[in-house]
């Protein structure tokens, strides 16, 4: 049987997407080097679904693994989630974001052609629209304006995608724009695991409720917005996992052709929003103080998911209690 290969398999949106395909009963192969994740994440995946997941560990970038993938294995197509993502470090370290963002795809992409593997899902982000020219974001949107070298480097990726499918129109390419994914496995044995002190919303929140952070600060309230906070489209990592799964039987349906889709929920809420549904969802308070505006940030981002419903029936179903609860049992799973 023919396999899907998952670069990042063991990251935090790969290990969710690995356990939606093999309940769907795909079979896969995981390529990851660990460097922002642990083992463990793949054991968790095989207790979830019972089944057993072959797993090489290297660096994208090392041609030779991906050689001995493709040549031990009768892959069909390439789910791709194998990079750096941190926004901040990203300023710091350039020629590392570029080189493990970009440089392994293009090795990627040459060992694809070589073993005449067209099909890609690839992980974009909602940030190459910058400073969005509106809101709802549709996927027609001017992209570009990136501010740090993550969002580059993402928007150079969907520059290199577009362009190979123009020389060659035999590729089948999903560029899936992420929003906010939030949340985690209702199993509570994956989620969202950042080392050091997280630097998104979430994450953070389920730490300060742990009281291993002693409390959370509101980037700004003086935002053209509601409640004067940030508003986000956030999204369950169950329901962006699913996404790929139908972005994959549209590729396999069509057999060609070069599309992107938004993930989100098409609904924003406030960083106010977060806090008061993750303390109603579970019942704990959450610290807060109000502080200075993140340098970067954007008032209000959110999506209109029109199009990945209209093409690949793709909506997400799990509510903001959901996201809360499931972030929640995760942190407290791995105290308890
Ligand atoms: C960030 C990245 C984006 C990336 C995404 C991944 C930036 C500028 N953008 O998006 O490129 O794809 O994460 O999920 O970093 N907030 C607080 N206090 C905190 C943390 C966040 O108030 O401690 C606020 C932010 O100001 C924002 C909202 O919470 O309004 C969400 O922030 P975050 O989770 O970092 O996501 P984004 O900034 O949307």
């Amino acid at each position: 049987m023919s396999k899907i290969l998952v670069t990042g398999g063991a990251g935090y949106i790969g290990t969710h997407t690995c356990v939606e395909l093999l309940n769907k009963g795909e079979e896969i192969v995981v390529l990851d080097n660990f460097s922002n994740s642990n083992p463990s994440a793949i054991d968790a995946v095989e207790k979830i679904t019972g089944k057993s997941v072959k797993v090489y560990e290297g660096n994208m970038i090392d041609r030779e693994i991906l050689e001995k993938i493709f040549t031990e294995n009768d892959i069909d197509a390439v789910i791709d989630f194998a990079a750096y993502k941190a926004v901040g470090e990203s300023v710091q370290k350039p020629v590392e974001y570029y080189t493990n963002n970009v440089s392994t795809v293009l090795v990627l992409l040459d060992e694809m052609k070589k073993h005449n593997v067209k099909t890609l899902v690839f992980s974009s982000s909602a940030t190459v629209y910058g400073d969005p020219e509106r809101i709802p974001i549709t996927e027609d949107c001017r992209v570009g304006g990136t501010t740090n070298p993550y969002g580059t480097s993402k928007l150079m990726v969907e520059q290199i995608l577009q362009d190979l499918y123009k020389s060659d129109n035999e590729w089948n390419i999903a560029i899936l724009r992420y929003f906010n994914p939030v949340g985690a496995h209702e199993s509570g044995l994956i989620g969202e695991d950042p080392k050091g002190i997280p630097a998104n919303l979430m994450p953070f929140i389920s730490k300060v409720a742990a009281g291993k952070l002693p409390q959370l600060s509101v980037f700004g309230n003086d935002y053209d917005t509601k409640d004067g906070t940030g508003v986000r489209d956030y999204i369950h990592v169950v329901d962006l996992a699913c996404g790929h799964i139908n972005a994959l039987d549209k590729l396999k349906k069509d057999g060609s052709g070069m599309h992107i889709y938004n993930l989100g929920t098409g609904v924003g809420y406030s960083v106010l929003d977060m806090i008061n549904a993750f303390e109603k969802a579970n019942n704990i308070k959450v610290p807060y103080k109000i502080v200075d505006r993140r340098p970067g940030d954007i008032a209000t981002c959110y999506s209109d998911p029109t199009k990945a419903r209209e093409e690949i029936g793709f909506v997400a179903k799990k509510s903001l209690e959901d996201m809360c609860r499931d972030a929640w049992n995760y942190e407290h799973n791995k105290i308890g």
